[in-house]
């Protein structure tokens, strides 16, 4: 679906989302969201806090799961997608604070794989993931699956590809600042999810957008694996479209 610019299109994303909340809402149902960093995103967050703060949308039967955060990394450091979610989502909502997930990025090394299976043991817990959100990134990843990410690919620790840590270097002041590596829900993850809306906004992206929809899916551009997924929209804006 091609917008005529990122804000309408945000819009049309936060209200489909906010539709889910409230259908699970009537059925007295939890709401398993999947949610997404990055800058695309941001306005779509902007518009479900207005939609709280002014038509009372409530976030109580919500459960979100992030797909990533950097490794090494301190919650509390302002780089941190904990610090972005929050300050983007979760303060000004009601969401229950037990009911934030976000890949931990301050644990030991002998504790990721553990922390990776109960990531994924805690997103079947409740049925899996109603709606994933996506960003994409330069190099065709989703979450933090760079190039080589394998379809049956699982919660894990990546280590990032440097086109990736070239564009986060202005956030964090210097290529030297980014982590090598982070945590990543896998591509099956995010392939089991109900329902998967990828966000690509500006000239940047057209690109790679033109790679993930039209070229061949295979794990060299990883976001090609969507091709197969039954229940996908890219939500685009005209620039991001205007390689295909
Ligand atoms: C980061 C995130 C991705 C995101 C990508 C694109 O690498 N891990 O989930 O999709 O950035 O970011 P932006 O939306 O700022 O272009």
């Amino acid at each position: 679906v091609v917008f005529s610019n990122s804000k309408d299109a945000s819009t049309t994303v936060a209200n489909e989302i906010a539709s889910l909340i409230k259908s699970k809402q009537a059925k007295n149902e939890l709401c398993i969201l999947g949610l997404a960093t990055g800058s695309s995103p941001i306005r779509v967050y902007e518009e479900l806090v207005r939609q709280h703060k002014e038509e009372g949308l409530s976030f109580k039967n919500v459960v979100t799961f992030n797909l990533d955060e950097y490794y090494f990394m301190q919650p509390q450091n302002a780089q941190s997608y904990h610090y972005f979610m929050h300050e983007h989502l979760f303060k000004y909502i009601d969401i229950e604070p037990e009911n934030i997930n976000i890949p931990k990025g301050d644990i030991q090394p002998e504790e990721i794989y553990d922390f990776c299976v109960s990531y994924e043991e805690k997103i079947k817990s409740y049925g899996g993931l109603d709606f994933q959100l996506l960003g994409i990134g330069r190099t065709g990843h989703i979450g933090f699956n760079e190039p080589g990410s394998h379809a049956n690919s699982r919660t894990r620790l990546i280590t990032l590809d440097h086109i990736t840590r070239v564009d986060a270097a202005p956030a964090f002041l210097g290529l030297e600042n980014v982590p090598k590596k982070a945590i990543t829900m896998g591509i099956r993850t995010v392939m089991e999810a109900k329902r998967v809306v990828l966000l690509a906004w500006g000239q940047n992206k057209a690109e790679i957008i033109k790679e993930t929809i039209e070229g061949e899916i295979d794990g060299h551009v990883p976001a090609t694996y969507l091709q197969n997924h039954n229940n996908v929209t890219f939500v685009l804006d005209v620039e991001a479209v205007a390689e295909l």
